[in-house]
């Protein structure tokens, strides 16, 4: 029996307060899922994502300062006090290995959060997008790809994401697309090849750069780079166990 494949392309997309059965994929291309994933390929121990910074720092504050580190941006910009902003290649072996990171970004942990109570929950970008079609592959249930939008509209970049992982998924013959899954692979195959470029001309791809974050676009744009799948379990992201590699 093929197995349901949905796309929310904002987190209203999917019911708050009731579970979802199966798997919930959260993306936030730029750069929540992309930053998040990267760390803990850095050797992250666990990433807590909270919604605001007064959150995090009040968190951060039950915790051990010596492997503590407050992470995340507003506006995309650092935070005032914070270790460390939003942009992946700040997330380096020699700054969060073995850390704990506390975790805030202006949509990203949103959707995170709203997701929390679905039966089971992971993460995905462009860089980890093979690991996650084998990690979906190998399990059950419906899978609802939830893109994180912007500010409550839909986000262009998580819409090619999305679209990536419905054509892999769906070239698998095991899942049934929605319309809006059929969507977000139509606008992928619009985009052309050069996502780096199709990055670039996203709403928050241009802010981005306008703020001078250029370089991540390219970070984040690279493809199947990170074997890893971090899981949000019990309001801590860790590195997933990893799927047996597809045989074909
Ligand atoms: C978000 O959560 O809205 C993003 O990750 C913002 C950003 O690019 O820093």
């Amino acid at each position: 029996m093929t197995r349901r494949l949905s796309v929310a392309f904002t987190p209203a997309g999917i019911p708050g307060d009731d579970p979802l059965a199966g798997t919930v994929v959260v993306i936030d291309v730029l750069r929540a899922t992309s930053t998040v994933t990267t760390a803990l390929a850095a050797g992250a121990a666990r990433v807590l994502p909270v919604a605001t910074p007064e959150a995090a720092r009040e968190r951060a504050r039950s915790l051990d300062p010596a492997i503590t580190l407050l992470c995340g941006e507003r506006g995309g910009r650092p935070l005032a006090g914070f270790d460390l902003g939003n942009s992946p290649a700040e997330y380096t072996p020699g700054a969060v290995r073995g850390r704990t990171l506390v975790f805030t970004s202006t949509n990203g942990t949103r959707a995170m959060l709203r997701a929390a109570s679905a039966e089971r929950v992971i993460l995905a970008s462009f860089l980890n997008a093979a690991a996650v079609v084998r990690d979906l592959e190998a399990g059950s249930g419906p899978v609802h790809l939830l893109a994180s939008g912007q500010d409550g509209r839909v986000a262009l970049e998580d819409l090619l994401a999305a679209g990536l992982l419905v054509a892999r998924l769906e070239a698998t013959g095991d899942f049934r697309p929605d319309d809006a899954a059929r969507i977000a692979r139509t606008v992928r195959e619009a985009a052309g090849a050069d996502l780096a470029a199709a990055l670039g001309r996203t709403d928050h791809g241009r802010e981005l750069a306008d703020l001078g974050f250029g370089a991540d676009l390219e970070a984040c744009a690279r493809t199947d780079v990170l074997d890893l799948v971090p899981v949000l379990r019990r309001g801590e992201i860790v590195a997933g166990d990893q799927a047996p590699q597809a045989s074909r």
